[in-house]
């Protein structure tokens, strides 16, 4: 190609391109207004509903409002013991605790249990970052088995996000507070109160009760 046409060539390539994304930056298309449903219980409701909250009422949970929501944070919702929660490869890496005025647990979703570890109380520890979670009936920790996910905390916490979401949107639509803490950069003193791994790193606190 002689040396004009090419430059032609390369010029008019510039002006395409940079006409191309001009245009498409340009372009704006006005969506139709949200369909939002008022019905309780309806996942739109709970979407508007969704919020943080870090003032809670001294009224406790039923065993049937605690399993209902652990069954939505990270339960088994098929057969084959997949759960309402997404995670990477379906290496379900995540583990809830469960702190609470009578001890601390681990929840085993499989067995819709919780396991007893200990008779401290879990929303002490955790109240170190942020001291309103002594103020609520339950905390709820969660944790990430980095090891499951060869130590990628970008996947471990978009899982963590996951269970953090559906506690969200599960006490959004059933009448219940809380709020996503950080559990923070140093969790060993944490770690050590669970008596875990320090592969097994826990990510986010959420203290669950009812809004004050
Ligand atoms: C990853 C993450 C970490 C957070 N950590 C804390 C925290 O340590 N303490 C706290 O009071 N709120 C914390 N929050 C809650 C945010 O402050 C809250 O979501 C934000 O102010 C928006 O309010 P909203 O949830 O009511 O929309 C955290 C939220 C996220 C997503």
């Amino acid at each position: 190609m002689k040396k004009n046409n090419l430059a032609a060539v390369i010029f008019s390539t510039i002006v395409g391109l940079t006409a191309f994304s001009a245009t498409s930056c340009a372009q704006e298309t006005v969506l139709p207004a949200p369909q939002k449903s008022t019905t309780e219980g309806s996942l739109s409701k709970a979407l508007q509903d969704r919020k943080s909250v870090r003032k809670f009422s001294d009224k406790t949970l039923t065993d049937q409002q605690l399993a209902d929501l652990l069954w939505a944070a990270c339960g088994v919702n098929r057969p084959d013991g997949h759960l309402t929660v997404p995670s990477a490869r379906n290496k379900q890496d995540i583990t809830v605790y469960v702190g609470k005025a009578d001890g601390t647990y681990r929840y085993d979703a499989k067995g819709n249990k919780l396991v007893k570890i200990g008779n401290g109380d879990l929303r002490g520890e955790a109240a170190k970052r942020n001291a309103f979670i002594k103020t609520a009936p339950v905390v709820i920790v969660i944790a990430s088995d980095t090891s499951l996910q060869g130590g990628n905390m970008a996947i471990c916490g978009i899982d963590a996000g996951a269970v953090m979401q559906n506690v969200y949107l599960h006490c959004a639509a059933n009448g219940l507070a809380t709020v996503c803490c950080y559990a923070g950069d140093d969790v060993t003193a944490m770690q050590k109160f669970l008596g875990i791994k320090a592969e097994l790193k826990p990510l986010i606190c959420m203290p669950v009760g009812i809004a004050e």
